[in-house]
C-alpha cells in the first residue's frame, strides 16, 4: 500500500476568466472545486494507476468536510485526522485567452501541538501497513520545522519526500529514500553549496535499500551522461544538456495538446528556436541557474555538473536519492548507483501544475515494485508529461502516457559497483 500524507490539504478552487486585469472586475466563466494538496494529487494519480493507496493528513472545518466529501466522491481511500483549525483553499485563476494561471495560496490552519502529537500516533499506525509513504507539500502553521523528518523516522517502509525550503532541508535529516525537488527547490535547498560541490555520489549509507539500475539496459543508453564527459547524442547544444523553458510556458502553440519539441535529445527544431541557446526567453532552469541563486553565466555541462553536485550535497545530508525535475526537460536521478537523465520527446502543452505530483506517484509505484532507476525515470517522465496534458492537477491523459512511454530518451552513467 502507498500512504500519501498531505498535512496542508486544500480545497483547490479554479476560476476561469477571459483575461485577468489587475484592479479590474471579472466575470467568472466557470468554477471548479476539488480536493487538493500535493499528497492528494499523488494519491489520485497512484490510484488511477491501479495502486492501493490511502491518503492521510490533517483536515479541519467546513473546508475540511468539503475535501473529505470530494475524496469520497472520487472513490479515494482516506483517513485524515480531524483538527480544530479550518483547512485552506487555494485559488487558481486561469485566463482562457492566454492559458496563464495565477495562483493564490492560503497558509493553512494553525495546528496545535497536541494535534500534531495525535497525528504522529495516527500516522505510525497507518504507516505500519504502507510499503511506501509519500510526504508532499507545505507544512501548515504550528508544525515543527522538522515535521517531515519525524514522519520519515516513524515510517518502516520507503519514503518519498517532495517539499520546499525548510520543510525539505529539515526533512532530509530524517533520511528519506527519495526526494523530488524541482530545479528551483534544489537551488533553494542548497543555497550556499555553490560550485565547490563536486559530483561524487558518495554512499553516505543513509538511504534504505533502493532499486538497482537494470542490468539489461542496452549499453547505448549508458555512459553518456557526465559533467565532464560530453556526449554527442543530445543534440540540444554543444554542452550536451540543453534546457528549454517550457515547464511553465508550454500552454500555447500546441497541436492536439502537445507542443512542438524543444529537441533536447529526441526531437526536431525547438519551439521558438530556443533549445540549447544561451539566453533563451522563458528558459526556466537556465534562468534559475544563471539568473537566480547562482548568479551568472553557467551553461550546459557546467550547470549540469552544478545540479548533480547540489543533488549530491542533499544526498550527503541524508537523502537516499535525488530526483530533480526539470519541467519540459524531464528528470535527473542522482543516486548511489549512478546518475540517470530522462527527457520527453517533446514539450507538452497544458497545465504543468501537478506534473511533479504525477512524477512522485510514478516514483512511489516504482519503489513499491522495486523497479530500477531507468525504468522509474521513464515512467515518471511519461506520466508527468501526460499530466501536463490534463487540465487539472491530479489527472493525466492515459493515452498520451502510453504513447510517450517508449519515446522517453534515457541516458545513464551507473557507478561501477
Ligand atoms: N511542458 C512539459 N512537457 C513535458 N513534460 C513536462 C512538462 N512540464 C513538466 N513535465 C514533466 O513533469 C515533471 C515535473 O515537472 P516540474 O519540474 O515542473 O515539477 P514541479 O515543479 O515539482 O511540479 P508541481 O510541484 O507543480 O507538481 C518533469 O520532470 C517532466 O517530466
Ligand atoms: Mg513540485
Amino acid at each position: 500500500m502507498i500512504l500519501t500524507v498531505t498535512l496542508n490539504a486544500a480545497l483547490d478552487v479554479t476560476y476561469e476568466v477571459g483575461a485577468l486585469e489587475q484592479g479590474g472586475s471579472h466575470r467568472v466563466r466557470t468554477v471548479r472545486e476539488r480536493a487538493g494538496g500535493k499528497g492528494i494529487n499523488v494519491a489520485r494519480v497512484a490510484g488511477a494507476l491501479g495502486c492501493e493507496v490511502v491518503a492521510t493528513g490533517l483536515l479541519g472545518g467546513v473546508v475540511g468536510d468539503l475535501i473529505r466529501d470530494d475524496l469520497d466522491a472520487a472513490g479515494l481511500a482516506h483517513d485524515f485526522l480531524p483538527i480544530s483549525g479550518p483547512s485552506r483553499r487555494t485559488l487558481t485563476i486561469v485566463e482562457t485567452e492566454t492559458g496563464e494561471a495565477t495562483v493564490l495560496n492560503e497558509a493553512g490552519p494553525q495546528v496545535r501541538p497536541e494535534e500534531w502529537r495525535a497525528f504522529l500516533d495516527h500516522f505510525r499506525a497507518l504507516a505500519e501497513s504502507a510499503s511506501v509513504v509519500v510526504l508532499s507539500g507545505s507544512l501548515p502553521p504550528g508544525l515543527p520545522a522538522d515535521a517531515y523528518a519525524e514522519l520519515v523516522r516513524l515510517a518502516p517502509g520507503k519514503v518519498v519526500l517532495d517539499a520546499d525550503g525548510g520543510a525539505l532541508t529539515r526533512g532530509v535529516a530524517g533520511r528519506p529514500d527519495v526526494i523530488k525537488p524541482n530545479a528551483e527547490e534544489l537551488l533553494r535547498a542548497t543555497a550556499g553549496a555553490g560550485t565547490d560541490v563536486q559530483p561524487g555520489h558518495p554512499d553516505v549509507g543513509g538511504g534504505r535499500d533502493i532499486a538497482k539500475p537494470s542490468e539489461d539496459e542496452p549499453a547505448s543508453t549508458r555512459g553518456s551522461l557526465s559533467a565532464d564527459q560530453p556526449e554527442g547524442a543530445s543534440g540540444g547544444g554543444p554542452e550536451g544538456l540543453s534546457v528549454r523553458g517550457a515547464s511553465r510556458g508550454a500552454q500555447s502553440g500546441g497541436e492536439g495538446g502537445v507542443a512542438p519539441a524543444g529537441g533536447a535529445v529526441a526531437g526536431g527544431e525547438p519551439e521558438g528556436g530556443s533549445a540549447g541557446g544561451a539566453g533563451s526567453e522563458g528558459d526556466s532552469m537556465r534562468g534559475a541557474v544563471s539568473g537566480g541563486v547562482l548568479g551568472g553565466g553557467l551553461a550546459g555541462r557546467e550547470w549540469f555538473g552544478e545540479v548533480v553536485g547540489r543533488a549530491d550535497s542533499l544526498r550527503a545530508s541524508g537523502a537516499g536519492a535525488v530526483l530533480v525535475s526539470l519541467g519540459a526537460d524531464g528528470m535527473l536521478a542522482v543516486t548511489a548507483d549512478g546518475v540517470w537523465r530522462a527527457v520527453p520527446p517533446r514539450a507538452v502543452a497544458g497545465n504543468p501544475t501537478g506534473a511533479g505530483d504525477a512524477a512522485v506517484a510514478a516514483t512511489a509505484r516504482a519503489l513499491l515494485l522495486g523497479r530500477p532507476w531507468d525504468a522509474l525515470l521513464r515512467d515518471a517522465v511519461a506520466l508527468s508529461a501526460a499530466a501536463v496534458a490534463a487540465p487539472v492537477a491530479g489527472d493525466f491523459d492515459p493515452d498520451l502516457y502510453v504513447r510517450l512511454l517508449p519515446e522517453i530518451m534515457i541516458e545513464g552513467l551507473p557507478c561501477p559497483s
